[in-house]
């Protein structure tokens, strides 16, 4: 049986437009998100943080909340007040990690705002990952009606997806990021310094997002990835900074396209509906987000060779990429078929009853897809059979 929909291919040509950038100093960069009166800029590069003169022209009042967490405020916190000292400054710290994504916790963002009586001309400011970011974005768009914020992501995840494009919110007991808005940020500094404190598995988590947009859009950007990842892995500067530019003019370019996800931002979910099944069915925090991306991209990429639409020698450069950054590229052995079939009907990318991948025609070249075959589709899942290019 074949599902109805069509496979809607990319069209990278028409995305030259969305951004501009331009580079600044030695390694600083800037790119310009167009969303028409919602644009904003996306300013990369070492040291930015603590610079006044970024956030001054997106403040329009003088009231600023910062929000943080209790791992990422004691580390930056104090360089982020500084340059913010000019303003009536308060902050919230939150506690660490996914299971505090919840509304109950968000209602302490509101707690505070309220009781400094901050008006609808403030500013907040997310200091921290993907977490913190989703958070005040959503308080953001919340409060008051709606309310400014700019993005200081700190995670590399952070610095190449989530503090870009607008999505804002938290999770419910009954699915991820279930309650939320769209509200797009006045702009995102991105400072490349604050990765030296990540992790070595946050920082590889991230570079599986940043190995989608080589992956979806940009097969040259793949080939540089290919070159260059143990430099990324010892988090050069030069090396992160255009990553991360390259990774967020992606992006921008996607949303600046299909704002609200009514098309072509879908793509951006490569690899995420195999991924989130097993973010699901391994528990909540016991493979970080990327990890299960990573092997979402290789189990995408093993049914799309299945169908003969990717050659088997992409598939073993795929893998071979997860591998040398450090990812996972297998299903974990826990999960059956069943089991993903049922998680990934569920997720919610499955479309009318039908389930929606996104799959390759090759390095480059993703498509939205419904119109695989099912039987293919259990042999990628079937954890007997090794996937393509292993
Ligand atoms: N809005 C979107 O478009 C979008 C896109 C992708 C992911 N997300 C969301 O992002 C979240 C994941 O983000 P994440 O991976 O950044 O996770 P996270 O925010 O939980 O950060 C990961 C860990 O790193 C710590 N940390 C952050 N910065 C640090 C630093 N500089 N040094 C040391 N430790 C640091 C955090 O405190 C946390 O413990 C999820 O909730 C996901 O739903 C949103
Ligand atoms: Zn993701």
């Amino acid at each position: 049986m074949l599902f109805a929909l069509p496979c809607r291919p990319g069209k990278p040509e028409t995305l030259a437009s969305a951004t501009v950038s331009f580079i600044l100093g030695n390694m600083e960069k800037v790119l310009h998100l167009d969303l028409g009166e919602r644009s904003y800029p996306i300013h990369i590069g070492p040291g930015l943080m603590s610079r006044a003169d970024l956030y001054r022209p997106h403040i329009r009042g003088r009231q600023v909340m910062v929000v943080s967490n209790e791992t990422v405020a004691p580390l930056y916190l104090e360089a982020v007040r500084s340059a913010l000292s000019d303003y009536q400054l308060e902050q919230v710290i939150l506690p660490d990690g996914e299971e505090f994504k919840t509304l109950e916790i968000l209602n302490r963002i509101f707690d505070a705002l309220l009781e400094k009586r901050f008006n609808r001309n403030c500013c907040l400011v997310a200091l921290g990952g993907g977490v913190v970011g989703d958070m005040t974005g959503f308080a953001a768009a919340s409060y008051q009606r709606g309310v400014d914020f700019i993005q200081v992501p700190t995670t590399l995840l952070a610095q190449v997806d989530s503090s870009v494009g607008g999505k804002t919110g938290v999770n419910h007991a009954l699915g991820k990021n279930m309650i939320g808005a769209f509200h797009q940020p006045r702009c995102v500094l991105a400072d490349t310094d604050t990765l030296d404190t990540l992790d070595d598995r946050q920082l590889s988590a991230g570079i599986a997002e940043v190995v989608k947009y080589g992956l979806i859009q940009d097969a040259g950007f793949f080939a540089w990835l290919e070159q260059n990842m143990d430099k990324l892995l010892a988090r050069d500067t030069d090396t992160l900074v255009y990553a991360i530019e390259r990774s967020c003019r992606c992006k921008a370019d996607v949303v600046a396209a299909d704002e609200r996800e009514s098309g072509r931002r879908a793509l951006l979910n490569l690899g995420h509906t195999f991924g989130h099944a097993i973010e699901t069915g391994m528990g909540y925090g016991n493979w970080l987000h990327g990890e299960a991306v990573a092997a979402g991209m290789v189990m995408a990429a093993d049914l799309s060779a299945r169908q003969g639409w990717l050659a088997n020698a992409d598939v073993k450069r795929i893998r071979a990429l997860m591998i040398r950054a450090k990812l996972p590229i297998d299903a974990p052995a826990e999960m059956n078929r069943s089991q993903f079939m049922d998680l990934m009907a569920v997720d919610k990318k499955a479309l009318d009853g039908g389930l929606r991948l996104i799959l390759m025609d090759g390095i480059g070249q993703a498509k939205v897809c419904s119109d695989f075959d099912p039987e293919l589709l259990a042999q990628t899942l079937d954890p007997a059979l090794p996937l393509t290019g292993s």
